[in-house]
């Protein structure tokens, strides 16, 4: 019965104590040079890293872009046979509508007149074939040109395959020009139109800004150093920016990023917001030179007086331009602020934990401070008791 109200007694006087931390002063140099040390770390923290790199007291946005390109040249080509041929954009533009990715094509291989025949596979390893028994009807090799019909025809004098069912005659890739056909491609130029918006901070930009006029929009080209926000791109100038060589490029083809970067911070420099170019190659990289180029084939189909059907089938060769828009923003808000400083001033209570780890691991006298620091209690009788006389000197 005593006990339980001695105990509730105690509880409330409890409720009515007031708590308070007692302080250690440690007069020692090298105790305070650590704590000051590392209040200045965690001061440089914030408004190095936080503040000024980070930029912590922004919003933050991404770029929101819509990008047409259009390009211009003529090229003029002479084929071994005597053929001569005049090319524009409709030409060697695939396809005519230019958006973020759009292909020029530097170089092909025709297989005119192919129609739906049969005829003996291309030579190689698994097509080639002594007898009939060699080749199976119906089987379909995806790697192959078409459906087996399991007879086994020359090829040439000295070489047999499997016959196929197919568009005929097949194609010959392999008899590559090895100077690109449109080698003149690498004087076609790219006018590159691109809008970008922010949209939370109503930011709207062009990559032609309102500062360019028009006459030197009709006349300027890309250049880093002398013309660095021309929009027109000399295809053979930003082929070389990537590290390649444009004819060697022509040859196989190859994709081609422009990349476009709209990073901007609102606060200061709103107004110098521009875009800043850079180019490289996205078919292959210096580690790896597997599988390079880029091509595609399609086929235009005509009908003969006898209303049957043929084609041309062209394997296209060429440089695809890939734009890549991309982009942050940043401007003032309050609330990134306050939560940003929050936690970069919460490193601030590390401070003591690291100065008193200093003070009791490395100083001589550790052994004394500790003795001050810690108040060790003895276990003998009531132990809130005990806690209450010993914190007030009280017995
Ligand atoms: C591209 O233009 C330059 C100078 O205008 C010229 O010297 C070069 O021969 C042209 N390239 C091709 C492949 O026609």
């Amino acid at each position: 019965m005593s006990r339980t109200a001695g105990c509730w007694q105690s509880c409330v006087r409890h409720v009515f104590h007031y708590e308070t931390v007692k302080t250690l002063v440690i007069p020692n140099v090298r105790v305070g040079c650590v704590f000051r040390f590392t209040q200045l770390l965690v001061l440089l923290y914030v408004v190095g890293y936080v503040c000024v790199v980070q930029k912590s007291y922004q919003e933050k946005e991404s770029v929101v872009s819509t990008v047409t390109t259009k390009v211009k040249g003529f090229a003029f080509t002479n084929t071994s046979t005597g053929n001569w041929k005049f090319w524009d954009v409709a030409d060697y533009v695939i396809p005519p509508q230019g958006e973020t990715s759009l292909f020029v094509l530097t170089n092909m291989v025709v297989t005119p007149h192919q129609t739906q025949t049969r005829c003996p596979e291309l030579p190689n390893p698994s097509t080639t074939c002594v007898d009939d028994c060699d080749c199976i009807e119906g089987l379909s090799d995806p790697r192959g040109n078409g459906i087996q019909t399991g007879l086994c025809e020359n090829f040439s004098t000295t070489v047999r395959t499997c016959e196929v069912l197919s568009w005929c005659p097949l194609e010959i890739d392999s008899e590559l020009p090895e100077r690109a056909l449109l080698a003149s491609a690498e004087n076609f130029t790219l006018f590159i139109k691109n809008s970008i918006t922010y949209p939370k901070f109503n930011f709207h930009r062009r990559n032609i800004g309102s500062h360019i006029s028009s006459s030197y929009l009709q006349s300027c080209e890309f250049h880093r150093a002398t013309d660095p926000e021309c929009p027109i791109f000399r295809l053979k100038h930003i082929v070389s920016e990537a590290g390649e060589e444009f004819q060697e490029m022509a040859v196989k083809g190859g994709v081609l990023g422009i990349i476009i970067d709209w990073s901007c911070d609102l606060d200061w420099w709103a107004e110098t917001c521009h875009p800043k170019y850079s180019f490289r190659r996205l078919d292959k990289d210096p580690a790896s030179n597997l599988a390079p180029g880029y091509n595609f084939r399609f086929a235009k189909y005509y009908k003969t007086q006898n209303e049957e059907e043929f084609r041309t089938l062209f394997k296209a060769y060429g440089i695809r331009f890939d734009v890549i828009v991309f982009g942050t923003a940043g401007r003032f808000s309050i609330v990134p602020t306050i939560v940003n400083l929050g936690a970069a001033l919460a490193f601030l209570s590390l401070v003591p934990v690291v100065s008193d780890w200093f003070m009791l691991t490395c100083m001589r006298k550790g052994d004394l401070y500790s003795r001050h620091k810690v108040t060790h209690l003895h276990e003998d009788g009531d132990a809130e008791a005990e806690l209450t006389s010993t914190s007030y000197g009280t017995q």
